[in-house]
C-alpha cells in the first residue's frame, strides 16, 4: 500500500569549495527557491528534508534541515537521504568544480612577491545525475540556470541528467523574490509561469507528478 505522506528530498543554496581554511570558491545562489520548495511541500502535508549550502535563510516550519558546505558533502547528505525519499527537488547551484587541493593553512602565493597565480580545479560529480541513475519511480526535479536562449540546452540537460523535469531560470531570477520560468518534462511537455514569486512557483512545482505516472500499463502481446 502506498504511503500516506509522501517523503520529499529538497536541496537549495549554493556549494562552497574552500581553498583554504578562510575562502572558498562560491556562487551568488540565495537559496530562495529551494527553501520555498520546502515550505510548500511540507504545507501540503508531505514530510520534508531540506539539504542546504551556506545560507542565511530560516528553516520552513515542520522541515528537517541537513546543512553542508561542499558539493562533496551535499553529494553524502543526498545519497543517505534520497534512499529513502519519494520525491527530489535539486534546487542546488552546485559548484561544478572544485580546488584539487585544500590548503591547511593560508594560501600565501602572494608572500614570494608573484603577481600571478593559478588554482588547479578537478570536477565535482554530478549530484542529481548520480543519484537519477537507479531513481526507479521517483520523481526527480532538477534546475537549470541558462543566460540567453536557454530552451535547446536545457532540454539536453533533462536528458543528460535523467529528471523527470528540467526547470529553466534565468541570471534575473537570483537573489530575487520573483522569477520566470518554463518547466519541461521528460514527455515533451512545457509550461512556462512568468514573473511569479518564487512562493508561488514553488507550490506548482510541488504538484508535480512524474510523467508517466497513473498511465494504465501497456498490456503485452
Ligand atoms: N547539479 C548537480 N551537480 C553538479 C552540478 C549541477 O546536481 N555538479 C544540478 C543542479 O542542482 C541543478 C542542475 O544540476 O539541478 C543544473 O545543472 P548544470 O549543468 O550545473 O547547469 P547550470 O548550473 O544551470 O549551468 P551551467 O551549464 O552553466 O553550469
Amino acid at each position: 500500500m502506498a504511503r500516506a505522506q509522501r517523503r520529499v528530498v529538497v536541496t537549495a543554496g549554493p556549494t562552497f569549495e574552500h581553498i583554504d581554511p578562510v575562502r572558498f570558491l562560491g556562487n551568488e545562489s540565495s537559496g530562495k527557491m529551494g527553501f520555498e520548495i520546502a515550505r510548500a511541500a511540507a504545507d501540503r502535508g508531505d514530510e520534508v528534508v531540506l539539504i542546504a549550502g551556506p545560507v542565511h535563510l530560516p528553516t520552513p516550519p515542520g522541515v528537517r534541515r541537513v546543512d553542508v558546505t561542499s558539493a562533496r558533502e551535499m553529494l553524502a547528505a543526498l545519497r543517505e537521504e534520497f534512499a529513502q525519499a519519494d520525491a527530489l527537488f535539486m534546487a542546488a547551484a552546485v559548484a561544478d568544480w572544485r580546488p584539487a587541493r585544500r590548503l591547511r593553512s593560508k594560501w600565501r602565493a602572494k608572500d614570494g612577491g608573484a603577481e600571478r597565480a593559478t588554482i588547479e580545479l578537478v570536477r565535482n560529480p554530478d549530484l542529481v545525475a548520480t543519484v537519477a541513475r537507479r531513481k526507479g519511480e521517483r520523481l526527480v526535479v532538477a534546475f537549470a540556470l541558462e543566460t540567453g536562449r536557454g530552451l535547446a540546452r536545457a532540454r539536453r540537460k533533462l536528458e543528460a541528467k535523467g529528471a523527470d523535469f528540467i526547470v529553466l531560470n534565468d541570471a534575473s531570477a537570483l537573489r530575487a523574490d520573483r522569477s520566470t520560468v518554463t518547466i519541461l518534462g521528460r514527455d515533451g511537455s512545457s509550461l512556462r509561469l512568468e514573473d511569479r514569486t518564487k512562493r508561488s512557483i514553488a507550490k506548482r512545482l510541488v504538484r508535480l507528478a512524474r510523467p508517466d505516472a497513473g498511465r494504465f500499463p501497456v498490456p503485452r502481446r
